[in-house]
C-alpha cells in the first residue's frame, strides 16, 4: 500500500464533453465515501496554478448529472508544458494539502497528469473527450451524445438536402480522429464519408459518386467530412463546379460538444469516476481508467500515452459498403 491519501483534487481540462458533470460528481461522492477529501479545481491547470481551489462536499455536485459542460469550467494552459510550471503546480497542491488529483481530460491533459505525478502528486485520469481518440479504451465521455446530437442534424439537413436536390457536404468535430465521422456516417447512411486516417484527397472519386448516384436516380448525396480533413467550404464549390450539381457545406462545429449527456454517457461516467476516486484513494498513481473487453479498469498513463489508435479496417470496409453510392 502507497502511501495514506487525506486530499483529492478534480478537475476538467481540454474540450469540455457531455458527462464530465457527472464524472465529477462520482468522484466527489466516491471519494467522500472512502473517507477522503475533495477539493475542486476550476478552470483545468490554468485554475490550478492561479489556485482557484474550492472545497466540494457532497452536496456541491447536486443536480448537475444531467447537465452538459463542466461545473468546474476548463481551460487549455499551453504553459503547463514547461517543467517549472508543472513544479510550480505540484508546490501548489502540497500547499493545499492535495495529495493527488484526478484529471478529467483527452490524452493532453493525461500528459499533464503525468508530469504532475513526476513531482510528487498522485495523479489519475479519465477519459472525457468526444473524440474517442484516446487509445488505450474503447469508450470516451462525451462520445455518445456528440455522436446522437450530430446524426439528429444531419438528418435535418437531409432533409432540405433531398428537396432541393443537392448534394451536402456536413462537418463533424473530432480533431485529427475520424470516429465521429465514421459513426454518424453510417448512422445517417451517407454516400460518402471521408475520414483523416484514410482519405487519399482524390476529389475526382466523390464527383464519380456523384454523378453515377445522380444517374441512377438519388435526389441527394451526404458526404460525411471529417475536421482533420476540413476545407468543406472550399470542397463544396469545387464539387459544385465539377459536378454542375449545387452543392452546400454545413460545419456542425460546437453543437456537437454541448448538451445533456446521454444515458450511456452518464452511466461510463459514474462508474468511470467511482473507480478514479478508489484507485486513489488506495495510493495508486500515474493510472488511468479505461474501459476495455467489457470491463472498467486502470492502466498505466504512460504505457496509455504511447499505444496508437487506429480505425478498425472492418468497420471502415462496411461504412465504405453500405452507401447508397455503393450499392443504388
Ligand atoms: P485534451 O486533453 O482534450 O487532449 P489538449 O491537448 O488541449 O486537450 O490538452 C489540454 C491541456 O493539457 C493543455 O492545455 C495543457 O495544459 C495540458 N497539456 C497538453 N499537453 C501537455 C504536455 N505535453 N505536458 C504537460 N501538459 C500538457
Ligand atoms: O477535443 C474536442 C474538440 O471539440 C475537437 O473535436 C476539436 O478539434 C477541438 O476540441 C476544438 O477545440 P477548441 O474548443 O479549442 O476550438
Amino acid at each position: 500500500m502507497a502511501n495514506k491519501i487525506n486530499t483529492i483534487g478534480v478537475l476538467t481540462s481540454g474540450g469540455d464533453a457531455p458527462g464530465m458533470n457527472a464524472a465529477i460528481r462520482a468522484v466527489v461522492r466516491k471519494a467522500i465515501n472512502n473517507g477522503v477529501k475533495v477539493k475542486g479545481i476550476k478552470h483545468g491547470y490554468q485554475g490550478l496554478l492561479n489556485e482557484e481551489i474550492v472545497d466540494m462536499d457532497a452536496h456541491s455536485v447536486s443536480d448537475i448529472i444531467q447537465r452538459g459542460g463542466t461545473i468546474l469550467g476548463t481551460a487549455r494552459c499551453l504553459e503547463f508544458k514547461e517543467e517549472p510550471v508543472q513544479q510550480k503546480a505540484a508546490d501548489i497542491c502540497k500547499a493545499h494539502g492535495i495529495d493527488g488529483i484526478v484529471v478529467i481530460g483527452g490524452d493532453g491533459s493525461y500528459r499533464g497528469a503525468l508530469a504532475l505525478s513526476r513531482h510528487g502528486i498522485n495523479t489519475i485520469g479519465i477519459p472525457g473527450t468526444i473524440d474517442l481518440d484516446i487509445a488505450c479504451t474503447n469508450y470516451t465521455i462525451g462520445f455518445d451524445t456528440a455522436i446522437n446530437t450530430a446524426m439528429e442534424a444531419i438528418d435535418k439537413v437531409r432533409d432540405t438536402s433531398s428537396s432541393h436536390e443537392r448534394c451536402s457536404i456536413i462537418e463533424v468535430m473530432g480533431r485529427n480522429a475520424g470516429y465521429i465521422a465514421l459513426w454518424c456516417g453510417v448512422a445517417v447512411g451517407a454516400e460518402d464519408i471521408l475520414l483523416p486516417e484514410k482519405y487519399d484527397f482524390n476529389e475526382q472519386t466523390l464527383v464519380n459518386n456523384i454523378i453515377s448516384n445522380r444517374k441512377k436516380g438519388k435526389t441527394h448525396h451526404l458526404i460525411i467530412n471529417a475536421e482533420g480533413i476540413g476545407h468543406s467550404t472550399s470542397m463544396a464549390r469545387r464539387i459544385e463546379a465539377a459536378t454542375g450539381i449545387e452543392t452546400r457545406a454545413t460545419i456542425l462545429g460546437y453543437m456537437q460538444r454541448g448538451g445533456s449527456p446521454t444515458c450511456k454517457d452518464r452511466y461510463y461516467a459514474s462508474i468511470m469516476g467511482a473507480l478514479a476516486a478508489d484507485v486513489l484513494s488506495e495510493g495508486k498513481t500515474n493510472k488511468c481508467i479505461c474501459y476495455r473487453d467489457g470491463r472498467f479498469m486502470d492502466t498505466d498513463i504512460e504505457e496509455a500515452l504511447q499505444m496508437e489508435k487506429t480505425i478498425d479496417p472492418y468497420q471502415f470496409e462496411i461504412s465504405t459498403k453500405l452507401s447508397g453510392a455503393a450499392t443504388v
